[in-house]
């Protein structure tokens, strides 16, 4: 299966082979990742326009070195699995695009494919089929979703943020604090043997997870934006005092405070999840689950709870091809294809 994902900033091409071991269905042969960070990064965040354009510049090279790299040509393939959404319209388009093309060029059949579906499926492509029921926790920078896994390749929405994904909430503070962009990578590390208590941060106030309430609807969901709001209002107060140049000291103070809060949101409401439908594993994927303190606490939660938890490698948590072309395998075994009528989605759901 060659996988194409086009959805946000990463041109992404890859090759997925199917093993015939239904505990561990598939193996990555290749998987390419041209990312735009460096274009966008001047920018704050990500340009829609600039990423659409960058995307035609990069899919051809992009789709060729995956071939390479797996060592097989157009006639090896079996067929091909675009992200057909949810992303922006513009970036979905070229991959979408290129995928119709090159299945009529090839006659190749096309499955289209959600990106979540992708994240989800990372877990399984790292680690074989998990131990069902699962809750998944999707975390990344335009997501923060919890879904229940029955059986393989069946996703059941339990619950969201209400305002910004997590992964926004490290964009945006880390360009509050003028540490650029993406804002997860450097706020993670700065945060490193920081003190996770030096100021004052709000807990998002929605209603708390508690095993002997009964089940109220939201109130699994997330919310980050006022967290950042806090954030925002520490640094003015601390300019309004005098400061005008943070020390690393406190810079790295402010990164693991919120970070400690943004992932004390992240486990509580996974776990709480996977006490109310009975799992019996946690997956955790997206760009967010790179996130050190996340993994380790993830881990140490699992541990003492005696639920296994599963987290992708770092190359298959960001946004890639191989986690599409995974979904693709999912569905074409299960008899899924896209026609050719097939279009880019922004808001598709799943
Ligand atoms: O999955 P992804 O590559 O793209 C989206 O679908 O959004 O996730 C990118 C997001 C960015 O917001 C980035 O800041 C965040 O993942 N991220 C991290 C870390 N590495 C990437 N957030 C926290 N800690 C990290 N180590
Ligand atoms: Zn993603």
């Amino acid at each position: 299966m060659l996988g194409i994902e086009t959805s946000c900033d990463e041109t992404s091409a890859a090759v997925v082979a199917e093993t015939g071991d239904t505990a561990k269905p598939w193996v990555v042969r290749s998987n390419v990742v041209a990312s735009q960070a460096a274009i966008h990064r001047e920018w704050g965040g990500v340009v829609p326009e600039l990423a659409s354009r960058q995307h035609i510049r990069d899919i051809c090279g992009v789709v060729d070195k995956a071939l390479a790299d797996a060592g097989v040509g157009w006639r090896d393939l079996g067929a091909i699995a675009v992200t057909q959404g949810p992303g922006l319209v513009g970036s979905l388009l070229v991959g979408v695009s290129f995928a119709k093309s090159a299945a009529v060029a090839a006659g190749l059949p096309l499955v289209g494919v959600h990106h979540l579906a992708g994240h989800i499926e990372s877990l399984v492509l790292q680690n074989g089929e998990l131990p069902l029921p699962a809750v998944v926790l999707v975390v990344s920078g335009g997501h923060t979703s919890l879904y229940q896994v029955p059986q393989p390749g069946v996703y059941e929405f339990l619950s969201r943020t209400r305002d910004d994904a997590a992964g926004e909430a490290y964009d945006k503070v880390a360009k509050l604090l003028g540490l650029g962009y993406p804002g997860g990578p450097v706020i993670d590390r700065l945060a490193r043997g920081r003190n996770d208590r030096a100021i004052e941060l709000p807990t998002t106030r929605l209603t708390h997870a508690d095993r002997n309430a009964p089940a109220l609807k939201g109130d699994l969901d997330f919310s980050f934006s006022g967290l950042k709001t806090a954030v925002l209002r520490h640094v003015r107060a601390r300019q309004d005092a005098g400061v005008t140049v943070f020390s690393d000291e406190e810079v790295g103070d402010i990164c693991a405070t919120f970070q400690r809060k943004v992932v004390t949101a992240l486990i509580d409401r996974t776990f709480a999840a996977a006490r109310r439908y009975g799992s019996r594993s946690i997956g955790v994927a997206g760009g967010v689950s790179a996130n050190s303190r996340l993994r380790a606490e993830l881990k140490a939660h699992g541990d003492a709870r005696e639920i296994p938890t599963f987290v992708p490698s770092l190359a298959l948590s960001t946004d890639n091809a191989a986690m599409i072309a995974a979904v693709g395998l999912r569905r074409f075994r299960a008899g899924g294809r896209s026609s050719l009528d097939l279009n880019a989605d922004a808001a598709l759901t799943l």
